[in-house]
């Protein structure tokens, strides 16, 4: 937060109106569900995306990042349109855009930006600037807007100017997270449910485990994904896959089609088992099977693992970790592994001797703890 406060006061000889932000997250369980329609349980990490802001002087806005040192980049908050501002900078214009769009006054604006949740690691880091700018401009604007509101803002962004067919898991998940809880969301209809997550009253933690493999063509297998659940659903007559039954998805002709639909449905069910018994106070461990499950799935059925993934959740349980699975995306990024408080270092060293054995870059391991939401720090 002082870093962008400073660098703010020090470029614009005056503090700025005030200072927002927004999380990162990790997903506990429930992948390529959220737009069938389907169930997910993410929640906020401490990693955040921090926004120092005030009204511009001038007709133009600008936004700086301390991680881009190239320099501002100007466009106008008040009339900007998709297409006029591309990289980095088009999650900050989408989301005036997509502001001004939900009908809320946009002014202009001088932004600083600074964030250290990692890029690229599949912890929506994306999702993180987009609410943060989102609640910046509610704040600078003097309206309240509910939260699922920002989200759906933030995601309007995300899909319509930066052109990425995401579901809107990562911007619901920035918004609602909320430290020492769990965030169920319901999809299909956006209703959201604060889970307890108490890991250390078990003697547990859950380790977040970056494997920085590169993920070339993400993007694109993204689409396709996407493209095959809504192949199944047409197939099964079903609107979207959340609704459809496992005895008829296992009698699709087509084997990839078949296999991406299980996915689906299989891991709607493990999100509400997990659920469950999170509700019913049992002891975490009970989960470590699901979140194995989930990982298989991925692997097997929605291919969506590549090999640095797959490697560090093997590792990670040879380490001790009760259960372990890819997080996000997929094609790279992070593993998640619910480990015993005594066993983390020994699920740590063993996932590092693994990369080390085949000459991959050291993976980021880091505890993953829930942590609030949006809002205004400064
Ligand atoms: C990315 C997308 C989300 C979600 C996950 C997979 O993080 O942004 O909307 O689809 O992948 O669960």
């Amino acid at each position: 937060m002082t870093v962008v406060t400073d660098a703010f006061t020090a470029r614009h000889g005056r503090a700025p109106a005030g200072v927002w932000s927004a999380p990162g997250r990790v997903n506990l369980i429930g992948e390529h569900t959220d737009y069938n329609d389907g169930f997910v349980l993410p929640f906020a990490l401490p990693h955040r995306a921090v926004v120092a802001a005030a009204p511009a002087d001038g007709p133009v806005s600008r936004v700086r990042s301390v991680q881009e040192p190239s320099g501002a980049v100007e466009f106008s908050a008040a009339s900007v349109v998709p297409g006029d501002v591309d990289g980095w900078a088009a999650y900050v214009a989408g989301t005036c855009w997509a502001f001004r769009e939900a009908g809320h006054p946009v002014g202009e604006v001088e932004l600083e930006l600074d964030s250290d949740v990692p890029v690229g690691a599949g912890l929506s880091s994306s999702a993180a600037v987009e609410c943060a700018v989102g609640v910046a401009l509610a704040g600078l604007a003097g309206v309240e807007i509910g939260a699922t509101e920002l989200a759906r803002i933030a995601r309007r962004a995300e899909n319509e100017f930066v052109g990425a067919p995401t579901g809107g898991m990562d911007q619901m998940a920035s918004v609602h997270g909320r430290a020492g809880r769990l965030v169920f969301l319901d999809t299909r209809d956006d209703t959201v449910e604060l889970v307890p997550f108490d890991l250390a009253a078990h003697g547990l933690e859950l380790l977040v485990i970056d494997t920085r493999a590169p993920h070339a063509h993400a993007g694109g297998e993204y689409g396709a994904r996407r493209a095959d659940c809504e192949r199944a659903a047409a197939a099964l007559g079903v609107p979207a896959l959340r609704d459809a039954v496992l005895a008829d998805v296992e009698r699709l002709p087509d084997d990839r089609i078949r296999r991406r639909a299980r996915h689906v449905v299989t891991e709607n069910e493990r999100v509400l088992e997990v659920v469950r018994l999170l509700a019913a106070d049992a002891d975490p461990r009970e989960i470590g099977p699901l979140l194995d499950a989930s990982h298989t799935s991925m692997r097997d059925d929605f291919e969506i693992t590549v090999p640095h993934v797959d490697v560090a959740v093997e590792a990670a349980r040879d380490g001790g970790a009760v259960g372990a699975r890819m997080t996000g995306g997929g094609f790279g990024g992070c593993v998640i592994a619910l480990v015993p408080a005594g066993a983390v270092t020994a699920v740590t060293t063993t996932v590092q001797q693994a990369y080390a054995e085949r000459g991959w870059t050291a993976p980021l391991v880091f505890p993953g703890t829930p942590s609030d939401g949006a809002g205004r720090v400064g």
